[in-house]
């Protein structure tokens, strides 16, 4: 079997998703799960693009061990020399460098002309090389740019020292048979082109991200580039899961990676709360209706043989259906321990906080699963902040009006209000619209229940405009309509500082 490359991009083109930025610590943690989940490369950012990146790239080349770390930059020089500078301390490193090659960059980004752009691909890849043995070069906008050209860029970059070379479907145009003959005609008319490996870069624009990254790979790419939950930009990349399972499933296509695949569920978890950013319930591998059957004759089916219906286990993604849940009765031991299986590692001081939270949600709820774990870890977020909820009394049904009373506690200082309104989740937002005086407008609004049973924790996301920009703030709560209110608090105390 032929060795695939897994190149991780969650912390750089995952992460560029409005609304989803992490801070350092988190993308800390999430470098860690990636490394126990067996990248081998991890994107870390893109330092020129600011101080927040640019710490991100050096605080993750400290802590990670194993997977190469990779840091982004345009082709020019001054964003390579602060590449290198992020790297310094990466065990194993590499500069991605590049420059858009299709006749939409060449002609009206760069108004420019194909010979000018070949000369700076390969300045900026020789430039890098002062840096780094390992440079990866990008020519943006391959699946649009005319192979000939493209497979005259790839052979130069690779003559100039370039050891990856990515190909790019930036804008996810590509049909998978199109973007698989790329490849191919590249494997086949670049002089020295196995000096350096082929890499896929796919968007999903049209949906077709993982199609275009097997095709690719079918027709000798060898690097993948995915992000963990397909998150990225638009309509976001190929996700890592899809590719690890489609492997799995298919030993047919003779290629094999690094990935543990029984961690895939704790990361895509991980990825999903730390940014916010839920996963469709229908979503493949990993969204929560992946492998639940509800129609009879498919019960039926996988009561009698699991593998009529079903082509993977869920266990071999990590997803264990008899997983030990806490409940009341659980120790500060018994947190810990599942909390290190999430890949969440805690203090003393920061553990008797989460287990104080944990025991007022054990009372609410009977069992607490691995995602109010999550929750519950993440909820000190939301104590530092300076607008908090101090109470929230609602009164609804039906045949009454929506009323709500509100107290938030504002950089130490208590302010009250009340309000009716159309349901009750209105009513109190109307409320705390009376306290936060200022022009907001809600955009989106999601409600979901993590698991089952009605004593279940609702999640809020919800986005809120203000002064034309756009905040995300998440809620949790047993009480659907507190969990409302938290996520509003949670977009405004982004902006009022
Ligand atoms: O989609 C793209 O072209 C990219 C490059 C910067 C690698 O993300
Ligand atoms: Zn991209």
């Amino acid at each position: 079997m032929d060795r695939l490359y897994i190149f991780d991009t969650t912390l750089r083109d995952g992460e560029q998703v409005p609304g989803c930025q992490l801070n350092t610590v988190e993308k800390i943690q999430v470098a860690k799960a990636l490394e126990t989940l067996g990248v081998d490369v991890i994107e870390a950012g893109f330092p020129i693009s600011s101080p927040g990146d640019f710490n991100s790239v050096v605080e993750i080349s400290k802590a990670v061990t194993w997977p190469v770390i990779c840091a982004l930059t345009r082709g020019v020089q001054k964003d390579i020399d602060i590449a290198a500078e992020a790297l310094q301390y990466a065990k194993r490193k590499r500069i991605h460098t590049g420059i858009g090659t299709s006749d939409y960059h060449i002609r009206y980004k760069f108004n420019s002309n194909q010979d000018d752009i070949l000369e700076r691909a390969i300045a900026c890849v020789k430039y890098a090389k002062k840096y780094v043995e390992d440079v990866e070069f990008y020519a943006e906008d391959a699946g649009r740019t005319d192979n000939v050209y493209l497979a005259k860029v790839v052979e130069a970059v690779i003559k100039a020292g370039a050891t990856v070379v990515n190909i790019p479907d930036t804008t996810g145009y590509c049909l998978p048979n199109e973007y698989g003959e790329k490849i191919k005609f590249l494997m086949e008319n670049v002089k020295g082109v196995h000096n350096a490996i082929l890499a896929t870069h796919c968007h999903n624009d049209l949906g077709m991200a993982t199609a275009n990254t097997i095709s690719g790979v079918m027709n000798g790419a060898r690097q993948v580039e995915v992000t963990i939950n397909g998150i990225g930009e638009r309509a976001g990349n190929t996700s890592l899961e899809e590719i690890a399972m489609i492997l799995k499933c298919h030993k047919g296509l003779n290629v094999e990676t690094q990935i543990n695949t029984q961690k895939i569920y704790s990361t895509s978890r991980l990825v999903s709360s730390l940014m916010n950013m839920p996963v469709q319930p229908n979503k493949a591998i990993v969204g929560r209706n992946a492998f639940a059957h509800s129609s009879g004759i498919h019960q039926d089916g996988v009561l009698k043989n699991r593998e009529s219906y079903e082509i993977m286990d869920p266990k071999d993604v990590g997803i264990d259906e008899n997983a030990i849940l806490l409940t009341a009765r659980s120790g500060r031991a018994a947190l810990r321990h599942r909390l290190s299986v999430l890949g969440i590692e805690v203090d003393n001081g920061k553990l008797d906080k989460i287990y104080e939270n944990f025991l007022k949600l054990a009372d609410k709820k009977k069992d607490i699963n691995d995602d109010d774990v999550r929750i519950l870890a993440g909820a000190e977020r939301s104590e530092q902040s300076r607008i908090k909820l101090d109470y929230l009394q609602v009164t609804s049904g039906i045949g009454v009006k929506s009323v709500a009373s509100i107290c938030l506690n504002i950089a130490g200082e208590k302010f009250e209000a009340a309000a009716s309104g159309n349901g009750p989740v209105d009513a109190a937002i109307k409320a705390l619209k009376q306290i936060i005086r200022r022009t907001m407008t809600l955009h989106e609004f999601t409600i979901q229940a993590i698991s089952r049973g009605s004593d279940d924790v609702g999640k809020v996301h919800m986005q809120v405009e203000y002064d034309d920009k756009l905040y995300y703030g998440f809620g949790a709560n047993t009480d659907i309509v507190a969990a409302s209110v938290e996520a509003y608090i949670d977009a405004i105390n982004k902006f009022v500082k």
